[in-house]
């Protein structure tokens, strides 16, 4: 809070009234958390890389259907329905609400998924030949004739990750944030413990809070604190084309052994699995067959070039649901997860009311920390 605009920030009253907040991370999480603050309160942005590391290798569907829990499920949904008003926000934000499509599960898998799914009220639709082939005329016959029937999901989507977090942190510079790109080492902690700010390359820099959102990078630094923080992490390969002006596809669509999209550039982004395929002792090689496997699927593959390749490092939790809030230690808030690509719009604005109003929703109980704790104990 700074000492010309009064705020109702009851949360911070303990901390020095004019310091910015600090966010840790330059990825699509961080970039989030740092926008929305920014419209409320000096915010500092540290990062070795912005625009992330995991942000820009990954395949960035936007979906709320991956997970069996409904609380879970709730949280994707309502933070797609957030990116969709960040979107009307910043016409610019390059996603794209093409749906997804989905055929490679069998039909029984299909059922099953299909009813859990209708009962917690998504709009899934079932698509039988003639759809399939009127939905994706590009793609060759014979891919859907060997499918009975797909999923189609119009809701999902993609976002262009790495692209959206450098236009937030731009929108948030224009709003008065600052950017360093430098590392963090370490935490500053005032005389009651409270963090207090953080150690960087450039020196020592004091803020009211932090906001560690450092992906894998989060591990060593919370680790300085003794705070173990659980994930583990796997590597994902996938797979560009060169831009092509031909529009291939209309949803992000999984066929057997192939997830693909088409990106608002033209390259066509795809993998073994939309998660990226295990990319193996020779990366290159694997990258080339899955081209030639994509090359097959349209009717009109041989005009496709190949682009590059990415071998992404997913943070996950050991878990698999988010991290985000309090880390035990006052002033210092987390934000760490797979799926970020989904859930950095809401990520992004239940961690900013929570720092800057103490107003805590409650869809963040689940993800907290401590939630760990237990199982630790019992090691
Ligand atoms: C192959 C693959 C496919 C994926 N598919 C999807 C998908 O379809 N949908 C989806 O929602 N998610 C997907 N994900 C997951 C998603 O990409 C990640 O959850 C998300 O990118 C994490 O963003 P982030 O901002 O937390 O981390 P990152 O993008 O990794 O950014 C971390 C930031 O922290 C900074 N940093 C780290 N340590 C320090 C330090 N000590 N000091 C200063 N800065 C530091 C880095 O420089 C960087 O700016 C996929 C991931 C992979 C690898
Ligand atoms: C949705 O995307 C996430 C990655 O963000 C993935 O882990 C999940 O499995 C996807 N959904 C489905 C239905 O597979
Ligand atoms: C396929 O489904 C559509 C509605 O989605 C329907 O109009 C059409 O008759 C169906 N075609 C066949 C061959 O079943
Ligand atoms: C996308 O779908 C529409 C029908 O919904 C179809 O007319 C169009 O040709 C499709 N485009 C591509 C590139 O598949
Ligand atoms: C989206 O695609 C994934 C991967 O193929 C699949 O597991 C999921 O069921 C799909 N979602 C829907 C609703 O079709
Ligand atoms: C892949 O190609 C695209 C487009 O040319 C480029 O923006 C991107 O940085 C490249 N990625 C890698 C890892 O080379």
């Amino acid at each position: 809070m700074s000492p010309t605009t009064p705020s109702n920030n009851q949360g911070d009253n303990m901390s020095v009234p004019s310091a910015p907040v600090i966010v840790i991370g330059g990825g699509i999480v961080g970039a989030s958390i740092a926008w929305h603050l920014a419209k409320e309160r000096d915010v500092i942005i540290i990062a070795e890389a912005v625009g992330g590391v995991a942000t820009p290798k990954s395949f960035c569907w936007l979906n709320a259907t991956s997970t069996t829990q409904k609380y879970y499920y709730d949280f994707r949904r309502r933070s797609m329905a957030r990116w969709a008003e960040i979107g009307r926000e910043l016409p610019d934000l390059p996603i794209y609400w093409g749906g997804n499509l989905t055929c490679d599960t069998t039909p029984d898998e299909r059922a099953k998924f299909q009813d859990l799914h209708h009962a917690w009220g998504t709009d899934i639709r079932r698509m039988n030949q003639t759809d399939l082939v009127t939905l994706e005329p590009e793609i060759d016959d014979a891919e859907f004739s060997s499918v009975e029937w797909g999923l189609h999901v119009p809701e999902e989507g993609t976002l262009e990750a790495h692209v959206a977090a450098a236009q937030l942190i731009a929108k948030a510079k224009s709003m008065g944030a600052r950017v360093l790109t430098t590392s963090v080492t370490g935490f500053l902690k005032d005389g009651n413990r409270r963090i207090s700010g953080v150690v960087t390359g450039c020196g020592e820099i004091r803020g009211s809070h932090v906001i560690l959102a450092a992906g894998l990078g989060s591990v060593p630094l919370l680790a300085t604190e003794n705070i173990k923080l659980p994930l583990k992490s796997s590597e994902g390969l996938l797979v560009n084309t060169a831009p092509t002006k031909r529009r291939y596809l209309n949803a992000s669509v999984h066929l057997q052994g192939l997830h693909m999209r088409q990106r608002l550039d033209g390259r066509i982004c795809f993998g073994a699995s939309f998660a990226g395929g295990k990319p193996g002792d020779e990366p290159k090689a694997t990258a080339e067959e899955l081209f030639k496997q994509l090359q097959k699927t349209f009717k009109k593959g041989s005009e496709l070039e190949f682009g590059n390749y990415t071998v992404g490092v997913r943070p996950d939790p050991e878990d698999g649901y988010p991290i985000l809030g309090s880390t035990g230690l006052d002033g210092l808030d987390v934000a760490v997860m797979h799926s970020g690509v989904t859930n950095a719009a809401l990520v992004g604005e239940l961690l900013s009311k929570k720092i800057l109003h103490g107003v805590e929703d409650p869809m963040l109980d689940r993800f907290r920390l401590d939630r760990f704790k237990k199982s630790y104990a019992r090691l």
